[in-house]
This record gives structure tokens, C-alpha cells and sequence, in this order.
């Protein structure tokens, strides 16, 4: 029995827009873009119609292996005969061997790990471990970041997605990301923890100058203030390393890791910490309570995750298909300089900066006809996310620049 088509696309959208989200419905009928997921495979997303497209999103990275990953399958599969979501006050072997492999693959001290179920909530706990530590309150991240829409995550992010929920937590103040100097003012002796994702996503993939990270580093361990890469979109490979800050040679406090950790099948987050971190929550052991933060079936699909991550040939074969489209960019760069100011790109996290606001959005609607599924960057929608999953071939590369080569041929057109 197929789950997939039992109702007509029509049907599907009229319930939706009944139960689900009468606002989304009416966003992509707006823009003509009226996709339903049906069939998903590998590389691929398929409208319940039958279209194919290649994903170029994978959800921000949960789909970094490609959906369905059958491996992940198999391990959740298999923790499913003995296993359920378990119970997080008691001591788990399976959290443990998850967070063992985490810590594995993390560096310096960075050895404990307490799960949760998604990003936002991850970062909430990450500030509550900086605050309890450091026992300052301030929190500074960047102008136009995204680290989720929780609690604590949410007054770090832009206010747009804020403002009527006021009043917020406070402490919260923000930086140009990328500026030194403006960092260098606003940490001070208040100040709890820096939040940064390594290049942010929802910003528009904005790459910070060589040596920002270092920088970031100095001032905060300068100033007693603690250091919390958000890794939720660059870590586990899609920059070429295990997480994107070590492509900067920087060792954070805290590190936040969620999406792709899920396989793509069970959700899983995690907030990986320095053991000269802990005695907080050794001494509180149980005020940081997450019911299904952790599932020992979810345990499964992260460890075999990282059991991918570390296979010989798995960060080499990204940093490949992580050259092919380098050399396409620059050819599609200079094939559409009209429209194209720049291409962002550290591994497999790459964006395409255009000329204008109406540029990605355009871009994206183009996609459907292209065979393409991408997204534009939210809070600077002048630039479309390229964000396949990292397991493609070389031949689906290539067909994602032959895309996106029409795709820009179209807005050229529509521009004109
Ligand atoms: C960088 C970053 N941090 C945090 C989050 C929040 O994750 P979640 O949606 O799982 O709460 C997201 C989600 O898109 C993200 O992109």
C-alpha cells in the first residue's frame, strides 16, 4: 500500500489550507508554485504530479545523505526491534554511544553532549550552559542570523520573526557579522557567550574574512565570555569537514548540531560542549529536562551518520563535487554578470548573491521548470541557497549548473 497519492493534488491542497496552513497555501499559489512532496529517492523530490526535481535545499542539510538514506533506514530500522525512545532520566547506553561518537568527531575538549529534538531548542540549551557558566546574561550574535524560533534562540535571530511575540528574553544585542571591530566593542565583561553560525544560511551564505574566527576566539576567551558555533547547516561534511569552524582552524566552546544529524529519518539535535564546561550540570543534573531529546531510536540514525562521515572517501568526495561546481560557478559568473554580483561557497555550502531583492525568489520559481528545488535566503533575498545533498555524483552536478544556467537565463529575460 502506497502512502504517497492516495488524494488528488487538488484535494491535498484544499486540506492543507483546512487543517495545516491556510497562509502557506496561499504563499505558493501567489507565487505559482503550488509543490506537493510526494515520492523522495536519493538526489531527488518528486511533486505528487510526478515532476522531478534534484533537491538543492535538502532542508537546510537534513538531507545531507540523500533521502531515504537506506543505511539510516537499516540502523533505525534494526534499533526499532529492541529499542523505543527510552526514558532520559535513567542512564542509556545508546545516548552514550551516541554522544561517544560525537565527541569523536568534535575538537579539543569538546566531549559532552546533551541531546535534544530540534535546532532551535538545541541553541536554548547552549545559551542556558554559556548563562549558568559564566553567570552573565549577555548574549551577542549576528545582525540577520538564524539559530531557530524557540525561546532562547529567537531574540538572537532577526526581528522580524520576533517582534509580536514580545515581551523577549533580554540580554540579547547584535553585531554586523563579520566585523571585528564592532565585536571587539560589544563584548564585555556582561557578555555570556558569542552565538555565530559559521557562514549563516538564512543571511544569504555570507563567508566572514579569513581570520574573523580566530579573532572571535581572541576577545572571547579574552573577556571570559564563551564561544557557541551554531553548526546546525554547516556541520557533519557540508564544508568539507566534519564541522565548517574547522575549516577556520578554531576550536569553540560549544558547538550546536541538529538537521543533517537526523539522517533525514529521526530527529536528533545536539549540543556538544568542553568539558571545562560541565560542573553546572553536574551539579544540576536534572534541570535541563528533554523528553524526546536524545531517543534511543534517534541515537541510532546519529551514530550511523557519523559512521558515514568518517568513511575514507566521504569528506574527499564532497570537497570533489565541491570543486566541480567552483568551476561551473565561475563559468555561469561570467555567462550572466549582468545578473550575478557574486558566488558564496566553503565546500557544499554555496549561495549565488544577484543583483536584486526579487532575484532568488525569481530563481526558485524558475527552478520548477529547470528541475531544480531551491530556496532563497530569507533574510536577504538576493540570494539563492545551493544546498544539494552532499552524496551527489558528479553527473548530477552538473545537471544542477546546466539548471541554474537557465534559471538565469530566464531572470535575465524577466529583468529585461
Ligand atoms: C543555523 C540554524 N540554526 C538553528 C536552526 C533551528 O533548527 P530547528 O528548525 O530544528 O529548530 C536552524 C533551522 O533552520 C538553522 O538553520
Amino acid at each position: 500500500m502506497s502512502l504517497i497519492g492516495k488524494d488528488e493534488k487538488e484535494k491535498i491542497i484544499e486540506k492543507f489550507a483546512r487543517h495545516v496552513s491556510s497562509g502557506k497555501v496561499e504563499f505558493f499559489k501567489n507565487a505559482s508554485t503550488e509543490f506537493v512532496v510526494g515520492k523522495r529517492e536519493g538526489a531527488y523530490l518528486f511533486d505528487i504530479d510526478g515532476t522531478k526535481l534534484i533537491d538543492c535545499h535538502s532542508n537546510g542539510g537534513v538531507f545531507n545523505l540523500g533521502h531515504r538514506n537506506k543505511e539510516v533506514i537499516e540502523a533505525v530500522k534494526e534499533a526499532m526491534v529492541e529499542l523505543d525512545i527510552g526514558n532520559q532520566h535513567p542512564i542509556s547506553e545508546h545516548r552514550a554511544l551516541a554522544a561517544e561518537k560525537l565527541a569523536e568527531i568534535s575538537p579539543g575538549s569538546i566531549n559532552r553532549v546533551v541531546f535534544g529534538v530540534s535546532g532551535g531548542e538545541a541553541i536554548d540549551t547552549a545559551i542556558k550552559i554559556a548563562r549558568a557558566h559564566t553567570k552573565r546574561a549577555g548574549i551577542i550574535s549576528a545582525e540577520g542570523g538564524y539559530h531557530g524560533h524557540t525561546g532562547f534562540a529567537l531574540p538572537a535571530g532577526d526581528p522580524k520573526y520576533s517582534e509580536p511575540f514580545k515581551p523577549l528574553a533580554p540580554g540579547y544585542s547584535k553585531v554586523p557579522f563579520g566585523d571585528t571591530e564592532a565585536l571587539a566593542k560589544a563584548v564585555d565583561e556582561n557578555t555570556a557567550a558569542v552565538l555565530f553560525e559559521t557562514i549563516p544560511a538564512t543571511l544569504g551564505i555570507v563567508i566572514p574574512p579569513d581570520d574573523y574566527f580566530k579573532e572571535v576566539r581572541r576577545i572571547t576567551t579574552e573577556r571570559g565570555a564563551l564561544m557557541i558555533i551554531d553548526e546546525v547547516q554547516t556541520g557533519l561534511g557540508r564544508c568539507g569537514d566534519y564541522w565548517g569552524i574547522n575549516t577556520y582552524n578554531v576550536v569553540p566552546d560549544i558547538i550546536v548540531s541538529g538537521k543533517g544529524l537526523s539522517g533525514g529519518i529521526y530527529p536528533i539535535t545536539a549540543v556538544l560542549y568542553k568539558d571545562e564546561l560541565n560542573e553546572f550540570l553536574h551539579q544540576n543534573p536534572f534541570i535541563h529536562i528533554s523528553t524526546f531529546g536524545g531517543a534511543e531510536i534517534g541515537c541510532y540514525a546519529a551514530i550511523k551518520v557519523v559512521e558515514i562521515l568518517r568513511r575514507e572517501g566521504f569528506l574527499e568526495h564532497i570537497r570533489e563535487i565541491a570543486s566541480i561546481f567552483k568551476n561551473g560557478f565561475k563559468e555561469l559568473s561570467s555567462a550572466h554578470k549582468d545578473v550575478v554580483v557574486e558566488v558564496r561557497q566553503v565546500g557544499m555550502m554555496m549561495g549565488i548573491k544577484m543583483i536584486n531583492e526579487m532575484c532568488a525568489p525569481l530563481i526558485s520559481f524558475f527552478g520548477f521548470k529547470h528541475g531544480i528545488f531551491t530556496v532563497f535566503a530569507n533574510n536577504d533575498t538576493s540570494v539563492s541557497q545551493i544546498l544539494p545533498p552532499l552524496i551527489i555524483n558528479s553527473n548530477e552536478a552538473s545537471l544542477i549548473l546546466e539548471a541554474l544556467d537557465g534559471c538565469l537565463l530566464d531572470l535575465e529575460k524577466a529583468l529585461a
